[in-house]
């Protein structure tokens, strides 16, 4: 039996973050390059998007480039992003087929315009469809986001369009990119690495922590079962006490 079938269809969380890790070392225990781990990468995605989909579960962020993934060799850099825009460029029609909305999130301006030209494509074309959200994380940090809000803050703020007094966390939100994304649930981070890697460092307040050993290739739609059946296993408290959630 599926571990799907012991899953309950009313507990799945609202939204699924991932740090999709391990493709290089996954490579090279295959005795291979890092970019045959990022191409075997892709496979993992595709099954995961998938079981996203299938689950009805709204949303799904996968951590594709982060902000320091720009000092790594240019070979991986470069084919990483060839290996984005044919992604996005063989994919579009089957998130269309399964009603996946694209969506992006980062300092999109760095990426190559290739990518950028890509990217606006596939999430134009997909805009209206009303299932999964599947949100790339590109040239995305944490701390890049939170200095990117301040910074629009401050503009606003000098514009008399905001008025410190009355600031919020509901309005810093309203700066963050993911502004319209509702918190992760569940954070899912593989290859045995237990850190969060300047990823949605605000919106993981009250997020679950999941990891697996298991090398992002290697993960299946089984694997997003099992850590979608560890979350349903918990007990959120949100920092009250057991018998104010029971
Ligand atoms: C981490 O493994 C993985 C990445 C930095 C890139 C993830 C990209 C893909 C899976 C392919 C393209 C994505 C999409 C959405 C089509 P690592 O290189 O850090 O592995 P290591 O820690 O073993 O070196």
């Amino acid at each position: 039996m599926s571990l799907k079938d012991k899953l309950n269809k009313d507990k799945l969380p609202k939204h699924v973050a991932i740090i999709m890790d391990g493709n290089g070392r996954w490579a090279k225990k295959h005795g291979s390059t890092r970019i045959y781990g990022h191409k075997n990468g892709v496979k993992s995605v595709r099954e995961t998007v998938e079981a996203a989909a299938e689950l009805q579960i709204p949303f799904l962020t996968l951590y594709a480039f982060s902000t320091e993934n720009w000092n790594r060799p240019r070979t991986e850099i470069n084919a990483l992003m060839s290996l984005l825009v044919g992604s996005l460029n063989k994919e579009t029609d089957t998130l269309i087929k399964n009603n996946v909305r694209l969506l992006a999130i980062g300092d999109l301006k760095s990426l190559p315009r290739k990518v950028q030209k890509e990217l606006n494509e596939a999430i134009e074309t997909t805009k209206n469809n009303s299932g999964l959200s599947l949100v790339l994380a590109l040239s995305y940090s944490s701390r890049w986001e939170i200095v990117h809000a301040i910074k629009q803050i401050g503009i606003d703020i000098s514009n008399k369009k905001i008025d410190l007094q009355n600031f919020n966390e509901d309005m810093f939100v309203s700066y963050l990119t993911t502004a319209t994304i509702p918190d992760p649930e569940l954070l899912i981070r593989t290859s045995g690495e237990y850190r969060v890697s300047n990823f949605l460092l605000w919106q993981i307040a009250y997020t679950e922590l999941y990891f697996t050993s298991k090398f992002w290739p290697e993960f299946r739609k089984e694997d997003f079962y099992q850590a979608l059946y560890d979350f349903q296993g918990r007990e959120r408290r949100f920092g009250k006490i057991s018998e104010q959630i029971n």
